[in-house]
């Protein structure tokens, strides 16, 4: 399919510039390949820490470092001509201070060719990202269910369960905005919540299992593409099966392998005389 509408490449204002307009279409990618697939349909390519547990096969995102985000932003970033890529700062690369922060965020921007960073955090996170936007550093922001506080948290359930939840959620997707996010990640929140947020904060938020209220959605390619191994989270559409379909491949191969039916003819080089 080449069915690629969009032609220039998008910047962070126009991301910006999507508030309460056409939802942002927004989907994880991690490897060039991918990135050259999706490029020209979404707006955002998002190399998350997901990739730890899509890619790496790890139990959570806390294990994924620095340098494993700058490769893949570097693969994705320079596959892509038209989507705007932000690349996910992965756990304890900016909580300890707003200069440590700056100095991880930099090296993502310069080493990956990302157009900006994503960090997980609310109010407590404010002054960090004040300092990174004010220095040039474009920052999407990441309240409601933090993956990277999964030990903290017990799992990965829902949050804003309570009034008092919610109204924190509230506070700390102010606190992002106030901060000089360009734009922010809701997830794992209750529709009235989403709704409130979205209402209140001045730039786009991208919903993930936050209901259809927010300015954009996002999901984890490999879930949305049937590649997870059979188990997602209840908020996310399947919009293809692609391991049953490559399961399917994988076996005929093997069989046609050990019954010598590949290679064909046609696979085989010619032969010429001379
Ligand atoms: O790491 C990730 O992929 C994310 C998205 C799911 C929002 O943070």
């Amino acid at each position: 399919m080449t069915n690629k509408p969009m032609a220039k490449k998008n910047t962070v204002p126009d991301i910006t510039s999507r508030k309460g307009g056409v939802p942002l279409a927004v989907l994880t990618c991690y490897t060039a390949p991918m990135a050259r697939l999706l490029d020209g349909h979404v707006d955002i390519l998002l190399v998350g820490d997901s990739l730890g547990m899509v890619l790496y096969g790890m139990e959570n995102t806390l294990a994924v470092t620095l340098d494993m985000m700058i490769g893949h932003g570097h693969a994705v970033a320079h596959a892509a001509t038209q989507a705007l890529v932000v690349v996910d700062m992965p756990f304890g690369s900016y909580q300890a201070s707003k200069e440590q922060a700056f100095a991880a965020c930099a090296r993502v921007l310069a080493e990956s060719g990302a157009q900006g960073v994503k960090l997980e955090g609310g109010k407590e996170l404010a002054e960090t990202i004040r300092f990174l936007t004010e220095r040039g550093i474009p920052v999407m922001g990441h309240v409601g269910l933090m993956p990277q506080r999964v030990q903290q948290l017990g799992g990965y359930r829902y949050q804003g369960r309570n009034e008092g939840e919610a109204a924190i959620i509230i506070q700390d997707a102010l606190a992002v905005a106030e901060a000089g996010a360009f734009s922010l990640v809701v997830e794992g929140v209750r529709e009235d919540v989403a709704r409130q947020v979205t209402a209140q904060v001045r730039i786009p938020t991208i919903g993930i299992g936050a209901s259809p209220t927010c300015d954009g959605q996002v999901l984890v390619i490999d879930d949305m593409l049937g590649m997870g191994g059979g188990r997602y989270p209840s908020f996310v559409k399947q919009y293809a099966h692609l391991s049953e379909a490559i399961e399917q491949a994988v076996k005929t191969y093997c069989e046609e392998v050990r019954n010598r039916t590949f290679p064909g003819a046609e696979h085989c080089y010619p032969f010429k005389k001379g």
